[in-house]
């Protein structure tokens, strides 16, 4: 099958690329695949998609098992052979100067040396989709590489990783209680999940004290997974008594509280809110406090 070359939108997809190795009756076979991807982590399962004209998959087919051999950076030689020409044109594993491969341990096909992740592969599942077929594989067999680093692939063209990108979060001082109270709650999590309101009257924020500590912040609660946010806090502040009137949109603030080297990330969803008559019992507390301000 001559693959057609994208060329609108598709091509933007970025992707790792694979060697898909397979055996049959003429043999042992690589083929390049940009389409393979983990689906499951228990157990481990790997879903390829492969045309339909390819020697792979009658391969995989006959045999019910694989190779994925991710591609390392220094492996584009390998890949545009694998995936210029097919093994009903030539056995392309024996090109010696091209491919050094290996025995699998669990599968009798082989590996190919120098990837960054080698996963042997029991066939488990086949179907078509469009014009492209989806083999999901067990992995029974896994071995990686630290040392290598993946080959990607985007608009026809092979790129390295760059640099890490940390993730956008506002970076807030804060005091050494302030940090130790929000790490208790965090309980070694490596973001804390928080959903809270903010009434605002005359120019202060409704503060709440925290039962045991006393440490003033916001009206907020750590929901459940899976729990619905709005409905969480709004079940929360009646029970706290605090009857409230939140706005429908929710405002998500990422911060991430610094004492020296110390920190906490967390996640407030904040829920703008009124309540219906301002009691004077409530704590209000200026917009300048170390948190309050990066909330407002
Ligand atoms: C970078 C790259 C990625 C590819 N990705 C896929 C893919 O995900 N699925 C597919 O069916 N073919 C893909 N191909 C095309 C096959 O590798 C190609 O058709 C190959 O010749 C098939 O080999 P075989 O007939 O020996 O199995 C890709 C080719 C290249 C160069």
């Amino acid at each position: 099958m001559t693959r057609k070359v994208p060329s609108k939108a598709e091509r933007y997809f970025s992707t790792g690329i694979s060697m898909i190795t397979s055996r049959g009756l003429h043999g042992p076979n690589v083929m390049a695949a940009e389409w393979v991807m983990q689906i499951s982590y228990s157990p481990v399962l790997v879903a390829i998609f492969i045309h339909k004209g390819s020697r792979t998959i009658k391969n995989i087919e006959k045999t019910k098992e694989f190779g994925v051999n991710v591609a390392s950076k220094e492996q584009t030689t390998e890949v545009s052979i694998a995936g210029g020409y097919s093994g009903s044109e030539i056995n392309k594993l024996e090109f010696k100067n091209i491919f050094k491969t290996s025995k699998s341990h669990k599968i009798k096909t082989p590996m190919i040396l120098g990837c960054t992740i080698n996963a042997e592969c029991k066939l488990v599942r086949k179907e078509k989709l469009g014009d492209h077929v989806m083999l999901v594989g067990r992995v029974v067999h896994i071995e990686h590489d630290d040392t290598k680093s993946p080959l990607i692939y985007h608009r026809g063209r092979y790129f390295s990783l760059g640099s890490t990108v940390e993730p956008d979060r506002q970076e807030i001082p804060v005091s050494k209680v302030t940090l130790e109270f929000f790490k208790n709650l965090a309980q070694e999590k490596f973001v804390l999940k928080c959903v809270g309101t903010l009434v605002e009257h005359e120019n202060k924020i409704l503060v709440t004290k925290w039962p045991k500590t006393g440490f003033e912040t916001i009206p907020f609660v750590m929901p459940p997974q899976g729990k619905n946010l709005r409905d969480h806090l709004v079940k929360h502040l009646n029970g706290i008594q605090l009857h409230t009137t939140l706005e429908k949109e929710p405002i998500m603030k990422r911060l991430v509280l610094k004492n020296g080297i110390d920190m906490q990330r967390i996640n407030f969803v904040l829920f703008k809110g009124k309540i219906k008559k301002p009691l004077k019992e409530y704590i209000w507390k200026s917009k300048n406090d170390e948190i309050i301000s990066t909330l407002v």
